[in-house]
């Protein structure tokens, strides 16, 4: 019999711990089975939690089963992107065995800033995986970061230091510097172009074409536009999977344009890369071997918990020459390069454990088919609203979003319209869905990025909306 292990001699010692992880391993259970189906609506926020959350700072201790407890039932009040029909914005999905690799890691806490030995290893061997999973084809460097706007940034930030060498030391000096991007990017682009300090006016937004892709002549002639008035263009961002519709930008006509000119092309594909993996849409990503970086976030549409992007370059170096610093109390031997030379950050968690995991226990083969899934059921989705007349498909799926609305009736506002509806379905908490706007057009928007999701599921949204839209009507008449 093995004797039993001597307590703690920490000086916050969790009593009876072995006690408290089978309690939370209970809790984490009935989580899980509390999403594997959708619930009938969402419940409010009680007068019990607001009580439970205005009170002062605890002095005192109190059970850690109880604290766990409280947390449980404050989350169950939370809106959680988890749940199979949540289909708001680009949800994250909670891999269970994603959750298991978070608690595993933050039990470690190792620091992914510092040289970390297996911890490295694991890191670099997912970046490896997820340049084969999309296809990027050989990145000779990479770093995993918090989100997609994060990894846009670094990569942006990698991208003007190959532009201007040594604007990282010198500043500009006048030099004026361009992005350009879709008129249909994420916002993040145009952030990352005010942080990095080249104006966000010099973000050019360029138009997008029937497929609403970023239009490669239009980019081409603002490019050429701006070299003529000594402006430096520093990279082109395509999009791979706008935010809005899912459009995937033509990647190989954008590194047509950026490839005689030397500028940087940069892939923001926190949403959509992932879907270069499948048969169905692989071929909408051709060129992807072709551009000097992309993100992905794998928290998005490879389902892990947040936070978890992936930044892919294909330059050796790069984020070194943009990030590494030496400093005394971190000195570098030789030719060492620290983790942290690559990134934003500082002290960062090992954000590559939970996505390992995720490729180990379930296979890439796996991961894909459930990516393959979700763009049927968006197809489902775009099939049911085009079936049922008191429905427009504002934007048909190239991806998993997809946009429409109700056409108001007679003598509604045409704007509030749909913004009512959405809140009316929402707020009935059956399905969650998103506002948005094609074309100047309020609309309600779905994204599938859910391996929960079922078809019934998807079944769920022209229905929901669908009875709300006829007690509008009833309560005008
Ligand atoms: C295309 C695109 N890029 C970037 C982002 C930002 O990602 P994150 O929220 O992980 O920073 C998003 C978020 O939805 C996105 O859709």
């Amino acid at each position: 019999m093995s004797s039993p292990a001597p307590p703690s001699q920490a000086s916050l010692p969790l009593q009876d711990r072995e006690g408290v992880l089978d309690h939370a391993a209970g809790l984490i259970l009935e989580t899980w089975r509390g999403l594997d189906r959708a619930r009938a609506t969402q419940p409010p926020v009680e007068d019990r939690h607001r009580e439970l959350l205005s009170r002062p700072l605890p002095a005192g201790p109190s059970d850690p089963r109880g604290a766990l407890d409280l947390a449980a039932d404050v989350l169950d009040v939370s809106i959680t992107q988890a749940r199979p029909r949540f289909f708001a914005y680009v949800g994250s999905s909670g891999l269970e065995i994603g959750v298991l690799g978070d608690a595993l890691m933050a039990s470690h806490d190792v620091n992914a800033a510092v040289p970390a030995g297996g911890a490295d290893l694991l890191d670099a061997q997912v970046l490896r995986w997820v340049d084969e999973f999309v296809g990027f084809g050989g990145a000779r460097d990479g770093v995993m970061a918090s989100g997609g706007a994060i990894s846009n940034l670094t990569a942006l930030a990698a991208a003007r230091e190959h532009a201007i060498p040594g604007y990282r030391h010198h500043g500009g000096h006048g030099v004026r510097a361009a992005l350009y991007t879709s008129a249909e990017a994420h916002y993040s682009v145009q952030r990352a172009g005010e942080v990095l300090g080249l104006g966000g006016e010099l973000v050019r937004r360029i138009p997008v074409d029937a497929e609403r892709r970023m239009d490669p002549e239009a980019c081409a002639a603002a490019i050429d536009a701006d070299l003529r008035d000594g402006i430096v263009p520093v990279a082109v961002v395509a999009t791979a999977g706008t935010t809005l519709t899912g459009a995937v930008d033509d990647l190989s006509a954008l590194a047509g344009v950026c490839e005689p000119r030397g500028v940087w092309l940069h892939v923001d594909g926190a949403y959509g890369l992932p879907a270069a993996a499948t048969p169905t849409a692989g071929h909408r990503f051709a060129g992807l071997d072709r551009v000097d970086s992309a993100t992905v976030d794998a928290h998005k549409w490879l389902y892990v918990p947040k936070a978890c992007s992936v930044l892919l370059v294909r330059r050796p170096s790069a984020l070194e020459t943009t990030f590494s610093h030496h400093e005394t109390y971190m000195p570098h031997e030789g030719e060492q390069v620290h983790p942290v030379d690559r990134t934003l950050e500082y002290s960062r968690p090992l954000r590559a454990l939970k996505l390992w995991l995720a490729f180990k226990v379930h296979g890439a083969d796996a991961i894909r088919a459930a990516i393959e899934r979700n763009l049927r059921q968006a197809a489902l989705l775009a099939e049911l609203l085009h079936a049922a007349p008191e429905f427009e498909v504002l934007a048909h799926p190239q991806l998993s979003a997809v946009c429409f609305r109700v056409p108001p009736p007679a003598g509604a506002d045409p704007v509030r319209h749909n913004l009512e509806l959405l809140h009316a379905v929402n707020e009935e908490g059956r399905i969650l869905l998103a506002a948005a706007e094609v074309d100047g057009i309020p609309c309600l928007r779905a994204c599938i990025v859910n391996h929960r999701t079922t078809d019934d599921d998807v079944r769920a949204i022209p229905a929901a909306v669908a009875e709300q839209a006829a007690r509008a009507v009833d309560e005008v008449r």
